[in-house]
């Protein structure tokens, strides 16, 4: 991973919160009950939005973040933790889902290719991957992606369609996509795993 000291830099003294704006902590209530009684791994949680809401409806919730800092926070005290050095690394474990909220802009297009394999490899058959990315609409309305908030040192906004074909590449089928949740910046995607 490129500068990794510099983006683990930038999240351990990030106020999250600030870099969250108004963001909803939620974007996957349409489909929360997907959660129950299953195998979760969260990459990116951050200060734990998601995780107090999902956690208590998994079987277990596993989080995983480039940042030590991040997953020392008192939130996660119970759970398993897994230090994200690059996405080449075998967690020797499998998933029923992974998730991740306002994270896949700060994973580089070089690193694409290895985090949707990551992603496929963590998953078992019919496992799924529910995420949002920045929409289509916000770089318009906003004007240019560099205005995302971001790691500090290099956000990539990448293209919906973009995203749908790595999926598609990666052995995933969308069984879900929506930009309304959030018409600001906010595009969510929900896919299946139907291959290796
Ligand atoms: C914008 S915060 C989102 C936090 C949380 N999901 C939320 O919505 O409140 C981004 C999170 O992703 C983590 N992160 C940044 N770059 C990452 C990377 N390349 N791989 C995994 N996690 C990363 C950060 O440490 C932070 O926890």
């Amino acid at each position: 991973m490129k500068n990794i000291k510099e983006r683990v830099g930038f999240w351990s003294e990030a106020d999250i919160y600030r870099t969250q704006g108004r963001s909803i902590s939620n974007p996957f209530k349409s489909h929360i009950e997907i959660f129950e009684s299953k195998d979760v791994l969260e990459i990116g949680p951050g200060w734990g939005r998601q995780f107090e809401q999902l956690g208590p409806l998994a079987s277990t919730y596993c989080v995983a973040d480039i940042c030590q800092k991040v997953l020392d926070r008192k939130v996660y005290k119970d759970i398993d933790k897994i230090v994200i050095k690059d996405y080449q690394q075998d967690l020797n474990r499998k998933f029923d889902i992974i998730t991740f909220w306002y994270v896949i802009h700060h994973i580089l297009d070089s690193e694409l290719e290895d985090f949707f394999n990551f992603l496929n490899k963590h998953l078992y058959v019919g496992g799924s991957v529910f995420f949002n990315c920045p929409s289509d609409t916000f770089d318009k309305t906003i004007g240019s992606p560099k205005n995302i908030d971001g790691d500090g040192i290099k956000t990539t906004p990448h293209s919906v369609k973009r995203m749908k074909n790595m999926l598609k590449k990666h052995g995933f089928e969308i069984s879900y996509q929506s930009n309304e949740v959030l018409a600001q910046n906010c595009y969510v995607l929900l896919a299946e795993k139907i291959g290796g």
